[in-house]
């Protein structure tokens, strides 16, 4: 089946513009035609939205990118596993979707779109259903997570060591997804704060948000022996990604999380690459992980650590960890890794690129669907 690109691209331009009241309408049709569909997705769907647009906006934009669009789509099929999607679904979803979309540009919409998009949608279920059956004989749908730590840092930060029941093969620097009892099929993203071990043990670092319901969940409502479920892993984020052997790390936050673990990656290295980690948080006391820092720093003689705190009077305070970096005089030569809450990440990429960082040398987690790690 061949795809007529040109037709859907330009039909993608009549939609986009109302993607909103697009997304709405396809979700009214799919849940009223399908009942049963429904008690796949969690109660409030506000984020998933604009995830499903989003996913469909990457595909159509990359339609020529045949091995990255497949890619892409592997790696969501096998997320959506654990969401017990079945092939008998894909059909529905893709008849709503055309549905909603010709409903949104009406007056527009040509008959010759419904045939590009059905042959599009068609490959896109295809590449996902094999990719999910292939995915189904080595892994789980998701893992059952046995907590076995649970240690508060601080008044709302937990640091989890979580026990897979399966092999979770992971790289240093990948995200998992969780879902608790409290919150059925609701799934939060968390970087994993560990390269892989033998004891094949995850350790997540969770701040409650307020209102929060699954990080909350996880730091005020979770003990050890407790259950959680874990998606597969997921992310870009890794040190293959360096080219040179000077590597920065900027973290605020629980944005540590990822970082520490491409830390622990290279100590194992051959020949470990120097790095300054700059670490931001708010106030001293938000600083959870001084001691596991400090064991690294004791087993990798290139790693420095400066941390900054931004809210605290005092000598060497009032910085954020992108105001260190510049107050130390650094200017980085060589790769630079950026996490944090999705505005720590967006000012200190901007002031990196004014410092003469080329943008293709700053790498942060992204994932199309999802925001980056919470500050
Ligand atoms: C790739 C990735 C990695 C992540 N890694 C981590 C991690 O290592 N540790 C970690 O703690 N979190 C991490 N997060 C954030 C995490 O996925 C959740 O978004 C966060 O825990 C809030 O979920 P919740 O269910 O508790 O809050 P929700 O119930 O989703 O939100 C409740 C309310 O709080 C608001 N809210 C959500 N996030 C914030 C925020 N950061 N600050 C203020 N208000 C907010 C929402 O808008 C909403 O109004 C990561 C996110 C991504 C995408
Ligand atoms: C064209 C094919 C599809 C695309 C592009 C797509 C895209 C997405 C994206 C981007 C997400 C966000 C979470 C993630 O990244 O994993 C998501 C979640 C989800 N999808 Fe799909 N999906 C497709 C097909 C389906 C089908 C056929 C079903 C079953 C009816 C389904 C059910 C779900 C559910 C239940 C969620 C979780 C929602 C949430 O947590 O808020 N998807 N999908």
């Amino acid at each position: 089946m061949t795809l007529d690109i040109r037709l859907i691209r330009e039909s993608w331009s009549l939609v986009e513009p109302v993607a909103d009241q697009v997304t709405l309408d396809f979700y009214s049709r799919l849940f009223a035609e399908n009942p049963r569909i429904r008690e796949l997705f969690p109660p409030a769907m506000d984020l998933q939205r604009d995830r499903l647009f989003g996913a469909l906006t990457q595909v159509v934009l990359n339609l020529e990118d045949t091995e990255g669009v497949r890619e892409y789509l592997g790696q969501l099929a096998r997320d959506h596993r654990k969401y017990g999607v079945r092939p008998e679904h894909y059909p529905a979803l893709g008849h709503c979707l055309i549905a909603a979309m010709r409903a949104g540009a009406h007056g527009v919409w040509q008959p010759a779109y419904d045939q590009a998009w059905a042959a599009a949608y068609d490959l896109i279920a295809e590449v996902m259903i094999q990719a999910a059956d292939q995915d189904a004989v080595t892994a789980p749908p998701a893992w059952i997570g046995t907590v076995v730590g649970h240690e508060m840092r601080t008044p709302d930060i937990a640091v989890l060591t979580v026990e897979p029941n399966h092999p979770y093969p992971f790289r240093a620097g990948q995200y998992t997804t969780v879902q608790t009892a409290l919150w059925p099929r609701v799934w939060r993203a968390y970087s994993i704060a560990n390269a892989p071990r033998h004891d094949n043990r995850i350790v997540l670092h969770v701040r409650a948000i307020p209102g929060g319901w699954v990080s909350t969940a996880l730091v005020k409502h979770t003990r050890p022996g407790d259950t959680i479920l874990l998606g597969p892993p997921r992310g870009t984020l890794s040190l293959e990604q360096a080219t040179t052997s000077h590597l920065v790390f900027i973290a605020g936050g629980t944005g540590l999380a990822p970082l520490k673990a491409l830390i622990e990656e290279s100590v194992w290295m051959p020949e470990r690459p120097a790095i300054d980690l700059f670490y931001g948080v708010r106030r001293a006391a938000d600083a959870y992980d001084t001691e596991a820092l400090n064991n690294l720093r004791m087993q990798h003689r290139r790693l420095r650590i400066v941390q900054a705190v931004s809210d605290e009077p005092g000598p060497g305070y009032g910085q954020t960890a992108i105001d260190a970096l510049e107050y130390h005089r650094i200017i980085p030569s060589g790769d630079v890794f950026v996490c944090g809450s999705q505005q720590m990440v967006r000012v200190t990429s901007d002031r990196l690129v004014r410092l003469g960082v080329p943008a293709g040398r700053i790498h942060t987690e992204y994932t199309p669907d999802a925001p980056v790690p919470v500050g």
